[in-house]
């Protein structure tokens, strides 16, 4: 048994508190490999930004679980390193079981999602319980969910949104006493969001209904890429399929951050910032074959979307 507070990292707690009474959102980025971490680590340090380095199982299955937590621990150290020991939340995406939440907080994460989304809101409800009464003794926050998001979770698809149902919200968080809470309101994930031709808009009367009915508690917002399409325009140019890639536009998670919405969800556009500048290297330098020359670009790319994001997104940068 690790204790994440022997890592040097925190739970989502405070960080969450002071979010919600700044009026901005706390940067969830997914990381897989180094040079993703690496990206993170050197931008919230830059902007002085609070983050949360998420795992998915799919990360897991990648890269280990055991790897990936040593990395957070070095990424405490690196941050430090770099001049500012910026706080770190180590955190589990879309928790599918009680057993691999409790695997994560006894090795050291000091958040942890259980993703009973995808279940009836009693099965949700009793799941995300028992995650909890574990997480809580060892001063571990959880994330739960309600309503389900359209598009390609694992191994699990939804063609339509289930929205959150505002009248739900209330006696979710009171049974099962989470810490926050994602919603369901016209985010998804990948980079293919909204159809060509409809207006991209998330529900931000429905996320303003479920304030009233909870005040001041953490929202969290999944599937919160922007897709930006400078980065999209690169990958076609240098040969890469992306036709109808559309995302969240900013001014929406603007608008979010400045309400209860306190932690943003981001992966498929760091995807997309590696991938550009990857397929720039290769389509310029066809004779390049030292990872160092392609990766190190990508991680540049990586590093200048998560600083405008932590500054002009979502409202993190100085907050540490
Ligand atoms: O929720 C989805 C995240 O983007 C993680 O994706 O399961 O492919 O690692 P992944
Ligand atoms: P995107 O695919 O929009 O980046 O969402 C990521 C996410 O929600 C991770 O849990
Ligand atoms: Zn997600």
């Amino acid at each position: 048994m690790v204790s994440y507070k022997e890592l040097g990292l925190v739970n989502s707690k405070e960080l969450f508190k002071k979010a919600i009474q700044g009026g901005y959102a706390i940067p969830a980025y997914n990381f897989n490999n180094m040079e993703q971490l690496q990206a993170i680590i050197q931008a919230c340090v830059e902007t002085k930004s609070p983050v949360i380095i998420q795992v998915s199982s799919g990360a897991r299955k990648y890269a280990n679980q055991t790897l990936l937590r040593y990395m957070a621990e070095g990424a405490v150290a690196y941050a430090k390193e770099l001049g500012y020991g910026i706080p770190i939340v180590l955190h589990l995406d879309h928790g599918d079981t009680f057993e691999l939440c409790k695997s994560c907080i006894d090795t050291g994460f000091s958040s942890v999602m259980i993703d009973g989304s995808h279940l009836s809101y009693d099965e949700n409800v009793a799941v995300t319980q028992k995650v909890v009464e574990y997480a809580h003794a060892h001063d571990v926050t959880v994330e739960g969910e309600l309503g389900v998001l359209a598009g390609v979770e694992d191994d699990v698809s939804a063609e339509h949104h289930t929205y959150t149902r505002p009248e739900e919200v209330e006696d979710f968080v009171k049974k099962t006493r989470v810490d926050s809470l994602a919603i369901s309101i016209g985010t998804s994930h990948g980079a293919f969001k909204f159809k060509p031709g409809t207006d991209p808009k998330i529900r931000l009367d429905i996320l303003a209904e479920i304030e009233k009915k909870i005040p001041g508690f953490p929202i969290v917002l999944h599937g919160s890429s922007s897709v930006p399409q400078d980065i999209v325009k690169i990958i076609k140019q240098y040969g890469g399929k992306m036709d109808a890639a559309i995302g969240i536009p900013e001014e929406q998670l603007r608008a979010a951050s400045k309400s209860a919405v306190c932690k943003i969800n981001i992966d498929s556009d760091g995807r997309l910032a590696m991938t550009a500048a990857i397929r720039k290297v290769f389509a310029e330098k066809p004779s390049e074959f030292d990872p160092r020359k392609y990766l190190g670009p990508a991680r540049d790319a990586l590093k200048e979307l998560y600083k405008h994001k932590n500054c002009n997104v979502l409202g993190s940068a100085g907050k540490a």
